[in-house]
Formats: structure tokens, sequence, C-alpha cells
């Protein structure tokens, strides 16, 4: 049987590649440090626990729910996106609607799904999330790549965005906070990104906002329609409860919007996935979804603790080349061209060749530390590593990784 040409075209990911030779070090004895992942090592809040079980005994949670999601719910996800983002949908004169489904992932290949035709443009900036240009390219649109680099600590400047619109754009991909630099854009920048769109009304934005909960520094994250809430009539914005409830596993994502792009999604849900898991959206309608503020902290404080070795670490290794300060998410981007060890790698100075994957091998046969190429996220000769991992092991892994940076001569 053969392959459809949509499928052929999607890119398996490099990452997997590295995670099958981890298993293979971890069983022949070799201690690995596996630092990419993209959970949380923690049990989702107690309470949130609680309710599920609740939820067990009643014939429901068992059952389809409507296809968008139970009304009661989506009701009240839209009412948190109001309070959480200091937003009100009903000062505008347009309906919106919310659609519950399964992950933010499920969440935005619908929302492509509903408003891509072939040959439309999506705009998105790299380093991005793997899954965006793979998904454009599915629907038959063109990701347009916009880059950013660690000198403007991975945000693009607004002008760069600018030359990326063009009369087939359909829609932007905003991430922040962002995976897999671990920043959130400032408010300065969303203020002129406001100004951007207002010149360009052909152009919407997915906003994707799964990381909006874990921020660990100050000033917290805002937002372009805050600015102009005029611009919520062609924005989506997207969250769920896989990082802000540590719930990758119960795969619940949810998109608010204007109300006839959800319907659109509903119905292309309705036909291809059906409605998302009842039980699930049944304990979210019991929990009260602040409370996933009192159990981040810890999470928070851990994520800031791991920041600040990274910090330690390279300054010790006198790396600072490669230093910004993440934020946010759960990420930091190692650019490998900043770094001594690079210069084993490169021919010369001007050979553009991509080594991500060839320096992520070598550290993994090296180190046992495993982390993911910046080739996945549209980035060359870098790596984004987790910070989720405890923070002695964190702390062994990344002294390795910084006498590999300085000293080199890795290769057999
Ligand atoms: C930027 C970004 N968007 C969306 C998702 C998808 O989240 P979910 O687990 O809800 O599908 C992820 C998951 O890691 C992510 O990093």
């Amino acid at each position: 049987m053969e392959l459809s040409s949509r499928v052929k075209g999607i890119a398996e990911s490099v990452t997997l590649k590295l995670n099958t030779k981890a298993m293979e070090l971890t069983d022949s004895g070799k201690q690995v440090y596996n630092l990419t992942a993209g959970q949380l090592p923690f049990r989702p809040p107690q309470s949130f626990i609680e309710a599920i079980r609740t939820e067990l005994d009643f014939l429901k949670s068992y059952q389809y729910s409507p296809v968008a999601g139970f009304q009661d719910l989506r009701k009240k996800i839209i009412e948190h996106i109001e309070e959480t983002r200091g937003i009100n949908f009903a000062s505008l004169d347009e309906p919106f609607s919310c659609v519950v489904s399964n992950g933010a992932k499920h969440s935005i290949s619908n929302i492509l799904g509903a408003i891509i035709d072939p040959g439309d443009e999506v705009i998105i900036i790299a380093p991005y999330w793997i899954s965006y240009p793979e998904m454009i390219k599915f629907c038959r649109g063109i990701p347009i790549i916009v880059a950013s680099s660690i000198f403007d600590v991975f945000t693009p400047p607004l002008h760069e965005i600018k030359k990326a619109i063009s009369e087939k754009t359909k829609a932007i991909i905003i991430n922040s906070p962002n995976n897999p630099a671990g920043i959130h854009y400032s408010d300065e920048w969303m203020q002129e990104f406001a100004d951007l769109l207002m010149e360009y009304p052909h152009v919407n934005v997915i906003s994707d906002e799964i990381y909006f909960e874990v921020c660990y520094y100050d000033p917290k994250p805002t937002y372009f329609y805050q600015k102009n809430p005029e611009l919520l009539k062609r924005t989506i914005i997207v969250d769920g409860i896989s990082k802000a409830f540590a719930s990758t596993g119960l795969r619940i994502g949810y998109c608010v919007g204007p109300a006839n792009i959800c319907k659109g999604i509903e119905n292309l849900q309705g036909q291809l996935t059906s409605s998302a898991n009842s039980l699930i959206q049944r304990a979210m309608m019991n929990y009260d979804f602040s409370s996933s503020h009192q159990f981040l902290v810890p999470v928070k404080n851990h994520l800031r603790d791991n920041a600040n070795v990274i910090r330690e670490k390279l300054k010790e290794a006198h790396l600072m080349k490669c230093w910004y300060q993440p934020v946010s998410a759960f990420y930091y981007m190692i650019d490998f061209s900043q770094t001594p060890v690079f210069e084993k790698y490169a021919k010369n100075r001007k050979d553009k060749t991509d080594y991500s994957v060839l320096i992520c091998e070598d550290i993994l046969q090296e180190l046992g530390v495993v982390i993911v190429p910046g080739t996945d996220f549209g980035m060359t000769n870098s790596a984004r590593l987790s910070l989720v991992l405890h923070k002695e092991a964190f702390s062994e892994a990344m002294d390795k990784l910084v006498n590999f940076l300085n000293e080199g001569s890795p290769k057999i």
C-alpha cells in the first residue's frame, strides 16, 4: 500500500532517533541524563485527582459529550480565559465560542484544518514548536519562517514579521511563553505587534498560550489583543491542561475564538475524532482552575533553580556568550555556534552547515546527556534543554555539558 503524498511529506522528528539511542545506552547500564522532557515530573493537583475520582461513578463520564465539549465546561473555559487574560468577549459585537479537543495539539491542527486553503501562508517564528510547520504543510498551507536568535533573546524584530506578511498570509502563530526558547515576548513587543496587525486586516492570529501559567520570572506574559481588543475578532486563543495541571496524558486542550470559526472546528472535529474525553471534561467542570496557581508555585521554584544552575555553570565555564535569561515554559536553547567546541565541527567561519544532530549525537555518546537538536525547531547549530529534571541530576548534566562545550574533542 502506498502512503499519500501528504503523509510522505511529513518529516520524522530527529528526536526519536536520539531517544532510541538513549534507551540503548540506558539498557547497556550507562547513566543517561534525559533533558528532553516536555512534561512535569509531578502529579496533577490533588483536588483535580479527587474530581476525576468522583466522576468515575457517573454513567455520563463514559459516554460521548457534545462534540465541542460540555456546555458548562465551555462556558467555564471562556470565563477563565476572560479572567486570566483580563479581557471581555461580551464587549465585542461578535459572538465568541470554545471547542474542547484532545490536547492543545489537536486544537491547533483543528484550527489550521478549519482556516487553511491550499497555498495559504502561515507565519511562524523560529525557533518554533516542532509540529507547526508539519501541521501547516499537512493542510496544504505554506509555512513562512521568521528567524530569531540569542542576540534578540528569541524575540524577532517586528519589521521582520512585517516583511514576511503577504496577500496570501492567512495567519501568524504566536507562542508566548515559548517552546523551545523559554521566554515570552515583552509587553512593548506585544503593543507593536498589535499595531502591526492593525495594518493588515486580512491576517489572523493563532495564539498558542499552552505555557501561559508557567512563568517563573516577572513580568508575566501579556498579549496583543489586550492592547487592542478589536483584534480578538481575528484571534484564536489555545490553552489546555497539559502544562498548567501537569496532565499531558489526559489529553485535553481547547480553543476560544470567533463563533463561526469554532463552528467550523466543531464540524471538523465531529467528523474526524468526535468529542474529547468525557471523564476529564466532567472533572474539569468540578475543579477550581485557579488552584493551579498554588500548585505551580513549587514547580516554578524548581524551574527557577535550574535556570540559575544554567547561569552559574555557563558563567563558571566562561560561556556567557550562549547565556540569556530564560523566564518561562520549561526550556533553554543552547547556541553551539557561540561555544569553543563548534570549531571542531565547522570547517571555517563561513560554514553554514547545521551540525546540531551530529553535536547532539556526540553529546549523548560521550556524556550520556540527551538534548533535542535545534534542527527540529528550525534553528541551526543549537539544541533545546529541558529544565524539568531534578536539580542534582540537572546540575551534573550541566557540568558535563559545559566541559564538552568548552574543551571539545568529543569525536572518537
Ligand atoms: C508550544 C506547544 N503548543 C502545544 C503543545 C501541545 O500540548 P498538548 O499536550 O495539550 O497537546 C505543546 C506540547 O508540548 C507545546 O509545547
